[in-house]
């Protein structure tokens, strides 16, 4: 049958057509059942894939099995990300950059969540919705009018601040995804098997970008976003495209676990850094994107990273914001993509066996009549991956069961005030911080203005009157 033509009575112009055309009907029902929620939190963003190398030797602090050999490279597919807009939002907004890596090891998969913040915004992960909310549309007006609920949020809250003195500064308008420095923000654990001596230790990961950092100023941050929304998507998919592969240097912060128990810093308070003088980066890898994805849909939209993929080598930590993560991204996944987004090719491990989960919705591979039960006398015999083993082994917990929210000290301020102190390293950057504050807070009522004045007075005696003048200068002109 002509695909484009439908069944008429009595093939005529102007005669009804019938429901019982059925190409026409499953076409349409396609079409209208062709949207998947978009991520509630990183919806745009855009995908590339690469290798991941080896390039020192790191066997001393993990025995993960794709770092165990210098000049071992792995594959994986990488998804770049802005975090508050929707789908179809400018791509040079101020905001975080979400970095996530998927490495298909010979052990399974391991994913990298990171950010190009080196600091995250609470410590306390039941604030997350409302640190999310803060930053979406007006519930009434569907307006995007953040600017009140943004700062009145951090004016609450003011263990971001932190994070705030990175995305108030020109690091929060990156040129393009390939021009900015990226950090795991929590921390991590490196692991080695017993079979060695069975230790670990704690690291935070560092990316280097390879093709220098460059930022844009608010202006030109506007002006992008008006011109070509799509600016760094385009940027990554024409780079690699035209053989002009972007490249990051890959670095650990290694803690000895015992240091950690002494170190002034809380190692698990994901809104702090850890001092790299201290424990300095140690180079073990460089990752490199090497080729686009050939359909967006089924490759850069369905793909489904989580901080849970690890591999033996690889562990997490009792940071509290990466336990909340932890329940997060799979059950976000499975109301995203269905119970099954595992099974999708991009999300596929190279080795990936449980035939006690196969049913449900979109279920691509069933196992054919392996029992669905374990352990069974009739199937291949199942040994829990070493990965889970080691989560168990390497901690342990006793306590009292208490109701607890952190409360923020003076020393929350320490970081943000250093960070202000090496704005003035650069010339021109502590204005442009100045600036891009008051433009965003300009728009917020007066209550919520003069509180952020305060709390940047806490930070640095002269900035909050800094930011008061540019700011309430803006808000007379409008
Ligand atoms: C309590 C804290 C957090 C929660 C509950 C949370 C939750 C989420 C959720 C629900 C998504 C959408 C995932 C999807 O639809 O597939 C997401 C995406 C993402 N998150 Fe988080 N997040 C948290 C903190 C962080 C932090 C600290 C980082 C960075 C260090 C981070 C990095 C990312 C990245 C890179 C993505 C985009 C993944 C992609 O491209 O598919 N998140 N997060």
């Amino acid at each position: 049958m002509n695909p484009q033509a439908s069944l008429r009575v009595g093939n005529q112009l102007r005669s009804t057509l019938l429901l019982q055309d059925i190409n026409m009907i499953e076409a349409l029902s396609h079409l209208t059942h062709e949207r998947i929620p978009e991520r509630v939190v990183h919806a745009k963003g855009a995908g590339a894939y690469g290798e991941f190398e080896v390039t020192h030797d790191i066997t001393s602090f993990t025995s993960a099995a794709f770092l165990n050999t210098v000049g071992k490279k792995t594959r994986l597919f990488t998804r770049f990300s802005t975090v508050a807009g929707e789908k179809g939002s400018a791509d040079s907004v101020r905001d975080g950059r979400g970095f996530a890596f998927k490495f298909y090891t010979e052990e399974g998969n391991l994913d990298w969540l990171f950010f190009n913040l080196p600091a995250f915004f609470i410590r306390d992960p039941v604030k997350l919705p409302d640190l999310v909310h803060a930053q979406k549309r007006n519930p009434q007006t569907n307006l995007k009018d953040a600017s009140s609920p943004f700062h009145s949020f951090f004016n609450s809250n003011t263990e971001g601040f932190n994070s705030l003195m990175t995305l108030f500064s020109d690091a929060a308008t990156p040129v393009s995804y390939r021009y900015t420095n990226i950090f795991g923000i929590n921390t991590y654990k490196f692991t080695k098997e017993a079979s060695q001596d069975g230790s670990f230790h704690y690291v935070k990961i560092h990316l280097k970008t390879n093709q220098g950092v460059a930022n844009l100023t608010l202006a030109e941050a506007i002006k992008l976003s008006g011109e070509d929304p799509d600016s760094a998507t385009r940027d990554l998919f024409d780079s690699i495209a035209n053989g002009t592969f972007p490249s990051w240097t890959v670095y650990a912060q290694i803690i000895d676990p015992e240091a950690a128990q002494n170190y002034t810093t809380n190692i698990f308070d994901a809104t702090k850094t850890i001092s790299e003088t201290d424990f300095p980066l140690i180079p073990f890898g460089k990752i490199t994107l090497n080729e686009n994805p050939v359909n967006f849909f089924a490759e850069v939209e369905q793909s489904a990273f989580s901080p849970t993929n690890i591999v033996p080598g690889w562990s997490v930590s009792p940071d509290p914001i990466l336990q909340a993560r932890l329940f997060a991204y799979g059950d976000t996944q499975r109301y995203r993509l269905g119970v099954n987004f595992n099974q999708l090719p991009v999300n596929r491990a190279n080795y990936y066996y449980n035939p006690s989960r196969r049913d449900g919705a979109n279920n691509i591979m069933n196992y054919g009549a392996i029992p669905n039960y374990i352990p069974s006398s009739f199937g291949p015999k199942i040994v829990p991956a070493p990965q889970y083993l080691q989560l168990a082994s390497h901690e342990e917990w006793a306590g009292t069961v208490t109701e607890f929210q952190s409360v923020v000290t003076a020393a929350d301020f320490v970081q943000p005030r250093a960070a202000w102190q090496a704005l003035g390293l650069v010339p021109g950057q502590q204005e442009n911080f100045v600036g891009n504050v008051a433009a965003s807070l300009s728009g917020a009522v007066s209550q919520v203005r003069q509180q952020t004045y305060a709390i940047f007075s806490q930070i640095d005696g002269g900035l909050g009157g800094l930011i008061q003048s540019a700011t309430e200068a803006l808000v007379s002109a409008m």
